[in-house]
């Protein structure tokens, strides 16, 4: 046998190590699949490993549990890395009997339906297609226990997705997946279809999220299965290509239409949702804004981080384009401040902010939400196996292999997806307690202060200070990208 294997690898020309080093070499990729699989069990520190370390994973599956969520001894966060966020606590903290439970905060207050949003720690859109049937299920339900949204993601509006009785934001992705015509072009009568269910809420128009800005895709035919084909109003058993742009949004003008024209169909708050490069275009979109009339403005605007997540991507783009949510979301937060439309256009932030002080730093900074995709996905139970694009995801998350989704039962995980939910917001309120103020939302800037190249840290109303107000938009002269 050994010798077969050294003439089979000694006459082969594609593999040079195999060549070289015949039999012998064949340990090379074993070994480099295994070291993946072993490194996170044995080797990697608590907090060594991306997207997501150990101690925060960690986090997320106590969180999934009813009881207390502590840890001993002390911190294995080293807090001197330039970046790090450090909270502000107060010298005379809010009294447990002073604090305020969490509010409900209104969104699209011009449109005929606006929604009171109950939770500050929401579901960031994954389509139907890209998660199983029981993950949609497990988070639907979990969503409606915690009093969260769940947003669809671009694959349309599933049975799994209403059968848990959730608030549901329909994002509509440049494949109008679920809300299209015959040819791809958004469809008035379906989206009056989907905005006729109480349970959904707000729809979302996808402009581009973090792991992927600027590319469309491609659902190989395969995957085209019966069920898929009806939920996204596509022909079954064909490639469906999505553009990598809405083909009808090229302006801020387009933009603006599009989001009336899903807004008076719907009656439902609309807003967008995009990972910021460019920032000329919010200047102007809000230029434009300011000329139509604040009515005419998103309802709210997801700012996804340049490292989001996603079920598949090319990792040019994943790596290193768009800004991460660190930047962007003061960034876009000020600019909205500067035009008068902070208090019109809901923030919700999203980027990988799966455990309080990441939430609590985002709505210091200026968001009213966060959402979380991959955060809930750990509550589901996945193991960070980064498989989501090979339909062998081991825990069922992200695959249509049936053997493997009946490893997940949609109703104990749904538990645990509420319990993340709320423990998560539990704690955010406890961050918020030690600075002083009795809820979340009444965080500034001045509670976190960021840690320099220099060892110091600066709070961050100093680092990021309010711009004016400006009177006369009209009259500014924007940016030209
Ligand atoms: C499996 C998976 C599927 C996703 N599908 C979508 C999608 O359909 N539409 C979308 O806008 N974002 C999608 N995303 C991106 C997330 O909504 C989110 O913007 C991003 O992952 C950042 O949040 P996170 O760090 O909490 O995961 C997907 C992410 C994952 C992991």
């Amino acid at each position: 046998m050994i010798a077969i294997l050294f003439v089979l690898d000694v006459i082969q020309t594609k593999d040079a190590v195999r060549r070289n080093f015949p039999v012998i070499g064949r340990f090379r990729s074993l070994f480099t699949t295994l070291g993946e699989f072993f490194r996170q069990y044995f080797f990697a520190m608590d907090r060594e490993e991306m997207p997501f370390n150990r101690a925060e994973r960690e986090w997320v599956n106590r969180a999934t549990h009813e009881h207390d969520n502590t840890i001993a001894f002390g911190s294995t966060k080293c807090l001197t890395p330039v970046g790090t966020a450090i909270f502000v606590n107060c010298a005379f903290p809010t009294l447990d009997e002073d604090a305020v439970e969490m509010q409900p905060l209104e969104i699209g207050p011009f449109c005929r339906t606006p929604f009171q949003a109950a939770s500050f720690f929401n579901i960031s859109g994954m389509s139907f297609g890209a998660l199983s049937s029981p993950a949609v299920l497990a988070l639907s339900r979990g969503a409606k226990m915690a009093g969260c949204w769940m947003n669809t993601g671009e694959g349309g509006l599933s049975p799994y997705h209403l059968l848990g009785g959730a608030d549901i934001v329909m994002q509509i992705g440049t494949a109008k997946y679920g809300v299209r015509d015959q040819q791809g072009a958004l469809s008035d009568e379906k989206l009056r279809q989907i905005a006729a269910h109480e349970q959904v809420r707000m729809f979302e128009i996808k402009l581009s999220q973090g792991a992927k800005p600027g590319k469309g895709g491609i659902l190989p035919a395969v995957k085209v299965t019966a069920e898929i084909a009806a939920i996204r109003g596509i022909p079954q058993g064909e490639d469906s290509i999505s553009p990598n742009r809405h083909p009808e949004i090229g302006s801020v003008g387009d933009l603006l239409d599009m989001i009336a024209r899903v807004r008076e169909v719907t009656g439902k708050p609309t807003g967008i949702k995009a990972v910021i490069g460019a920032y000329g275009w919010i200047e102007e979109l809000c230029a434009e804004i300011c000329l139509r009339g604040t009515e005419s403005a998103p309802d709210f605007f997801t700012i996804d981080s340049g490292d989001g997540g996603t079920g598949a991507a090319p990792m040019a783009l994943m790596d290193n384009v768009g800004l991460t949510i660190r930047e962007s979301l003061p960034l876009v937060s000020d600019i909205l401040h500067k035009y008068g439309l902070r208090e019109r256009v809901r923030i919700v932030a999203s980027g990988k902010l799966i455990t309080p002080s990441e939430v609590a730093w985002a709505i210091a900074t200026g968001a009213d939400f966060v959402v979380s995709a991959r955060g809930f996905m750990f509550s589901l139970g996945c193991i960070q196996a980064l498989k989501c694009n090979k339909n062998t995801c081991p825990t069922g998350i992200t695959t249509h292999n049936t053997r493997l989704q009946r490893g997940l039962d949609p109703e104990e995980k749904s538990v645990k997806v509420a319990n993340y939910c709320m423990n998560m917001v539990h704690e955010v309120q406890i961050i918020s307690h030690s600075c002083g103020v009795s809820r979340p939302r009444l965080m500034g800037r001045k509670h976190v202060r960021i840690v320099q190249s220099d060892g110091k840290s600066v709070p961050m109303d100093i680092l990021y200070p309010r711009p004016e107000v400006i009177a006369s938009p009209r009259a500014l002269e924007l940016p030209a990208y």
